[in-house]
C-alpha cells in the first residue's frame, strides 16, 4: 500500500482504479486533526463526519476497481444541530482539506418543477460554478443541502414545515442524492428543451443535508415518553444525555416531516452540540483565523495590540448566549465593540509608540449595552 500521508492539506479527488490509492485518502483521525484547527468542540459531530467522509471517497476508490466483489453504496449525511454552532464550517473546512469542490445550497430557495423558484437541479450548477465547470472535479464535489428541516411536509412536523411542496421537492431530491446522470443548463434557471445541457453523474457526490431541525427534540422525547408509558419498559435516563439529538433515528426524521425515501438516503445521523460559554471564549481566540486574532492582526498595522480580558471575554460570550444565535453573534459584537478603537487607531501611526488596546469587562459591557440590553430586555419578558 503506498505511504500515507499524514497532516495532509490538499487530496485531490480520487480518479484512479487502484485500491492502494487509498492511502491518499486523510484517514478519520487527520480530517478531525485538520477540523480541529478550525473548529472548536462538536467533537461527536467530527468524529461522525470524518468517517463518513473517509468511507464516501474510499467507496469511490473501491467501486472504480473492476475486480470488485461488490459495489458499494452510498452514504449521504444528515447534520442536525442549532444556528451558529459550526455545521457549515465543517462541511466546508473538510472540502478545503480534502480540495475538493463544495456547494452550500439553500432549500428554502428550491421548489418542485411548476412552481416559482428554482429546481433542484440548481444545486449541480452550483457545485459546477465553483469548480469552473470542471464536470470530473464537481462529480467527486460535495452538496450540502442547506435548511434542509424547511422541505419537511406539512402536518407531519410542528409548525416550521413548509407548504405542501416541500414533499415535491423531497420526490425530486431522491434520484440526485441517490445517484443519477443529471442534465443541467449550464447558465441554471428552468430547462428549456432546446437548450444544451451539461450532464452529471451524481453517484459519488456527498450529499449533506443539514438544518436546526426546530422541534424533533420534542418528538424523540414524545417517542421515549411514549415507550415508556406504552410498553413499561426501562426508562431512558435524560439526565445523561445533554444533546436530545443524539438519540434521533431514522423513525423521528419521518415523523418531522421527511420522507422515508429521502430518510433512507441519507443513512449516517450527526448532530452538533449547543456552544457553551467556555466553548464560544475558545472560538474568539483559538481557531487559526479566529476573531480575535483577525482584529489583532488588522490593529497591528496600526501598531497597537489589542489585549482581552478574560472578563471582558466572557461577558461577550454571555452575551451571544442570550442572543441564541450560536457563534455566529460573536464577531457583530467584537466590532461593536472595537470600532471606536478602529477608528482612532490609525492616528497612532503619526506615533512610532506602540500601544496596548485592553479591553476591559466595563469597556464590553458599556459598549454592547448601547445596542442590544433592550433586544435581550425584551428577549428575556416575552
Ligand atoms: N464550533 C465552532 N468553532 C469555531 N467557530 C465556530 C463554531 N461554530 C460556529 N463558528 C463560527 O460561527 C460562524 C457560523 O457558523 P456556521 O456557519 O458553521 O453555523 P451553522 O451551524 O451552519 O448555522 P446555521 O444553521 O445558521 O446555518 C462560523 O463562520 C464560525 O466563524
Ligand atoms: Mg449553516
Amino acid at each position: 500500500m503506498a505511504q500515507r500521508k499524514t497532516k495532509q492539506t490538499s487530496t485531490p479527488a480520487p480518479e484512479t482504479n487502484n485500491t492502494s490509492n487509498v492511502g491518499r485518502i486523510p484517514t478519520p483521525s487527520d480530517i478531525k486533526a485538520f477540523l480541529d484547527q478550525y473548529v472548536i468542540g462538536q467533537d461527536e459531530a467530527k468524529r461522525v463526519l470524518s468517517v463518513a467522509v473517509y468511507n464516501h471517497y474510499k467507496r469511490i476508490i473501491y467501486n472504480q476497481n473492476p475486480n470488485r466483489k461488490m459495489d458499494i453504496e452510498k452514504s449521504n449525511i444528515i447534520l442536525l444541530g442549532s444556528t451558529g454552532s459550526g455545521k457549515t464550517l465543517m462541511v466546508k473546512t473538510i472540502a478545503k482539506m480534502l480540495g475538493v469542490p463544495c456547494y452550500i445550497q439553500d432549500c428554502t430557495k428550491i421548489t418542485e418543477s411548476g412552481y416559482v423558484g428554482s429546481d433542484v437541479e440548481e444545486c449541480l450548477v452550483g457545485l459546477l460554478r465553483t469548480c469552473d465547470y470542471n464536470v470530473a472535479a464537481a462529480q467527486c464535489g460535495i452538496v450540502m443541502l442547506d435548511e434542509g428541516d424547511k422541505i419537511a411536509t406539512k402536518g407531519a412536523g410542528p409548525s416550521i414545515t413548509r407548504d405542501v411542496s416541500g414533499e415535491g421537492v423531497q420526490q425530486s431530491l431522491l434520484k440526485i442524492v441517490e445517484g443519477d446522470l443529471v442534465g443541467v443548463p449550464p447558465a441554471g434557471g428552468r430547462k428549456h428543451p432546446e437548450q444544451p445541457l451539461i450532464y452529471v453523474n451524481t453517484s459519488n457526490i456527498l450529499f449533506i443535508l443539514s438544518g436546526a431541525f426546530v422541534g424533533l427534540d420534542s418528538i424523540v422525547e414524545r417517542r421515549i415518553g411514549r415507550t415508556r408509558i406504552g410498553f413499561n419498559v426501562e426508562s431512558i435516563d435524560m439526565s445523561d444525555c445533554d444533546n436530545v439529538n443524539s438519540l434521533v433515528t431514522p423513525q423521528d426524521l419521518k415523523d418531522f416531516g421527511l420522507i422515508p425515501e429521502l430518510v433512507g438516503r441519507f443513512p449516517v445521523i450527526a448532530y452538533t452540540n449547543k456552544l457553551t460559554e467556555d466553548d464560544l471564549i475558545r472560538i474568539l481566540k483559538e481557531p487559526k483565523n479566529a476573531v480575535i486574532k483577525q482584529f489583532s492582526e488588522l490593529l497591528a498595522m496600526d501598531n497597537v495590540e489589542l489585549a482581552f480580558d478574560e472578563a471582558a471575554l466572557k461577558y461577550i460570550a454571555n452575551t451571544a448566549i442570550d442572543l441564541e444565535t450560536g457563534a455566529r453573534g460573536l464577531r457583530t459584537i467584537i466590532e461593536e465593540v472595537l470600532s471606536e478603537a478602529m477608528y482612532n487607531a490609525p492616528e497612532k501611526l503619526n506615533s512610532s509608540e506602540h500601544t496596548v488596546l485592553r479591553i476591559t469587562e466595563e469597556e464590553v459591557a458599556k459598549r454592547i449595552e448601547k445596542r442590544y440590553r433592550k433586544m435581550l430586555d425584551v428577549k428575556k419578558t416575552a
